[in-house]
């Protein structure tokens, strides 16, 4: 038995969705924790490429339990949307699939509420994406929120939806002028999501921890990255969850004491979506260099990813606030090529030098990283499978992110196809470790 969270360690789609996929072949149980439909997790298959919102990656794999756990918020119609296209690529969705009954709900008002929201900050805006996630989060923390187990009690989601409204109508009308919602209509569309997901929705927490005490590993999988959780990220420019490690035992009901290990999903670069400071940005033509050769466009939005070098202190804080035990480093092959690298090893900000993440977002937005300058390399890493057949410059730069991160890499992704993976231990199953040279 093992059982392993899989963070993100950066501003989000450093390629968790890849990575929990390959991981969950050797999982009995994979849970999503956190987030909602602002995540796009891609994993690149034999039968085609999927693009997970909601759903767990694990999905693929017949025989896998999936879990959306209490700490995600659903929005129904995003989630039968993602089980019927799933369903249309011959990927069965039946019993293996469990909704957590204490999982909130995005409701059309949250939709409403931040779209108002964010127009009226002008150039403040947060640049979210635009699903209702921080609404959701917010009534579930001001205690009105509508949960899955709502759904199974059509009375009780009646009368707190009318209760709802009769606020939310009045803030969308006076404040933003735009038009309110009918309670009418909203609980009937609810109500036909209940219908057809009724059967889904349980007590995960206890599944979860049976599974547990049987014996079955359990994968947390992670959305977003330790630099957009709502404590940890570089606030207010992040999502309204707990996407660092911590989340992993809120959001599912499993005690912190079992989770056992957790590892951290790096690029070899950097990128962020929306707005927020970005100290290694890069606004030049190597800037866009990373973001073609990388395809650094997001899964959920189509937005533009920003793109920058990597960054040590980025890395360094998410092992500590993640307590990382490994570190799955990926998008390799997209440095293939360059002639030098540069990676930040500190910031600069009026005469002083900070090797830890400011939580002033003024220094941050106005630092100078420092850099230390790398050699690169011309062969190509795509699809490489065996690290001692890496250059020696694409070694040293992974041993230097090593250092830097102070964590140790267990798996290198070198394509978005399973295959094109370095596995140098896998954390789930001992018995396929392979030695580096
Ligand atoms: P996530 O949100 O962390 O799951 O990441 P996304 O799926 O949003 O973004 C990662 C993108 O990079 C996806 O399109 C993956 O197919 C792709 N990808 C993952 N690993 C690699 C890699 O090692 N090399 C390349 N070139 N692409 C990769
Ligand atoms: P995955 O799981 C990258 C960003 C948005 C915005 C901020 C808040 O694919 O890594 P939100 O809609 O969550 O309120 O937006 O967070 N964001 C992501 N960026 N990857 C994601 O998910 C993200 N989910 C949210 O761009 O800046
Ligand atoms: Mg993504």
């Amino acid at each position: 038995m093992s059982n392993l969270v899989v963070v993100g360690t950066q501003w989000g789609d450093e390629g968790k969705g890849k990575i929990v996929d390959i991981l969950a072949r050797d999982a009995d149980v994979v849970v999503r924790f956190q987030g909602g439909s602002n995540a796009g997790h891609t994993v690149v298959t034999d039968r085609g490429t999927f693009v997970f919102h909601l759903i767990p990656s694990g999905v693929l794999y017949r025989g896998k339990l999936c879990v959306i756990g209490n700490g995600v918020v659903v929005d129904p119609a995003a989630l039968i949307e993602e089980m019927d296209r799933l369903e249309a690529n011959g990927v069965k969705i039946g019993k293996n699939f469990a909704i957590s009954q204490r999982a909130h709900l995005i409701l059309p008002y949250h939709k409403a509420i931040e779209k108002a929201a964010e127009q009226s900050k002008g150039s403040r805006r947060i640049g979210t994406t635009g699903r209702g996630i921080g609404p959701s989060y917010a009534d579930k923390m001001a205690r009105i929120g509508i949960r899955a187990a709502d759904l199974l009690n059509p009375p009780l989601f009646r009368t707190k939806l009318e209760e709802n409204l009769g606020e939310i109508n009045t803030i969308l009308e006076r404040l933003y002028q735009v038009k309110g919602f009918h309670v009418e209509k909203v609980f009937q569309e609810y109500m036909e999501y209940a219908e057809r997901l009724k059967g889904h929705i349980v007590e995960t927490s206890v599944l979860l921890n049976r599974a547990i005490d049987r014996g079955q590993s359990v994968l947390f999988e992670g959305a977003q990255g330790t630099h957009l959780d709502v404590d940890f990220g570089t606030y207010p420019y992040v999502t309204s969850s707990s996407a660092a490690a911590g989340g992993a035992a809120t959001g599912t009901g499993v005690g912190p004491t079992k989770l056992e290990r957790v590892m951290g999903v790096a690029k070899v670069y950097t990128t962020r979506v929306g707005s927020g400071p970005f100290p290694t940005e890069l606004t030049d033509e190597v800037g866009c260099g990373l973001q073609e050769r990388g395809k650094e466009f997001g899964a959920t939005t189509g937005r533009a990813r920003r793109c920058g070098w990597f960054d040590g202190v980025l890395l360094r804080y998410a092992t500590r606030v993640n307590g990382l035990s490994s570190l799955a480093v990926t998008k390799l092959d997209v440095l293939d090529g360059c002639k030098e690298l540069k990676v930040c090893t500190g910031y600069r900000y009026g005469g002083a030098l900070y090797k830890e993440m400011p939580a002033d977002l003024q220094v941050l937005s106005k630092c100078e990283p420092q850099y230390e300058v790398m050699p690169g390399w011309t062969a190509a890493t795509t699809g490489v499978t065996a690290y001692k057949n890496l250059p020696v410059q694409a070694k040293r730069y992974l041993q230097r992110i090593e250092e830097m991160a102070e964590c140790r890499i267990d798996m290198i992704s070198t394509g978005s196809k399973r295959s094109e993976t370095i596995i140098l231990r896998n954390v789930l199953a001992p018995a396929r470790t392979r030695p580096k040279s």
